[in-house]
């Protein structure tokens, strides 16, 4: 089996389409909506693919209509671009949001794998990151062989003592300086990180056409450009010094 392992479309349905992989089977790891300018064309590929998909903050804060404010960093891009998830959805999209699992078990090959947006201790929120030993005995505590994980937006892989952690990256943002879109591929028990170019003045001039503020469109180009929030090289993962986002 040929598992094609995704997470944090953010909306790109661009970046998403670029992705030329075959694959038996797709793990989705959250966090489809926001930010970009195709929510409606992503979860129709992830619902046409029949993605063993998960629930994100974003997809949460989208399905239940939460509202947010800010000034600055990603909980501005959000504030600005949830309205316009809201009005590209139908029911039936938002409905299938709404019933994302937290987590969610799948076997393949006789492997386990535990699908998470953020950490298994805490589903949509927090990133997993820092201590990786930690994480291993919670791994083992809950009987997976190997944790897939997204939320930061930071591809890696790591294995201790036989217990695997994934973050395939982010499909439609990337956040660590490399602007290609991010994905993992699982291949007879091997995972293969993976970036693709792809069509990123296509996404800005979607984005673009939109009724956003210029300085949306202008963070929302920075940071498909260069794979960062900020020109200068500097990022911050929510939550750090730029305020929250949802
Ligand atoms: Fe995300």
């Amino acid at each position: 089996m040929r598992i094609l392992v995704i997470s944090d479309i953010h909306s790109n349905s661009v970046a998403l389409e670029a992705i030329r992989e075959p694959f038996d089977i797709c793990f989705c790891l959250g966090d489809l909506v926001d930010y970009g300018p195709d929510p409606a064309g992503c979860l129709n590929w992830v619902m046409r693919n029949k993605c063993e998909a998960v629930r994100g903050n974003h997809d949460h804060g989208t399905a239940h209509f939460v509202a947010v404010n800010g000034e600055r960093g990603f909980r501005y891009l959000t504030s600005v671009t949830r309205p316009l998830q809201w009005s590209a959805l139908d029911a039936s999209q938002r409905q299938f949001l709404t019933r994302l699992p937290a987590t969610r078990r799948v076997d393949v090959d006789g492997v386990r794998y535990l699908l998470v947006h953020g950490t298994p201790r805490d589903p949509l929120d927090e990133y997993l990151r820092g201590d990786f030993t930690e994480w291993s005995r919670q791994i083992r505590n809950q009987d997976v062989d190997v944790l897939c994980v997204g939320h930061s937006h930071i591809q890696f892989h790591r294995e201790t003592d036989g217990l695997r952690i994934l973050n395939p990256g982010s499909v439609g943002l990337p956040r660590d300086g490399d602007p290609r879109a991010a994905y993992a591929i699982i291949e007879d028990g091997k995972v293969q990180l993976k970036r693709v170019e792809y069509d990123v003045e296509r996404a800005i001039a979607l984005n673009d056409a939109l009724n956003l503020p210029d300085k949306a469109k202008q963070m929302y180009r920075t940071c498909l450009t260069t794979g960062r929030i900020r020109p200068n090289g500097e990022d911050l993962f929510e939550g750090e010094t730029v305020e929250r986002s949802a």
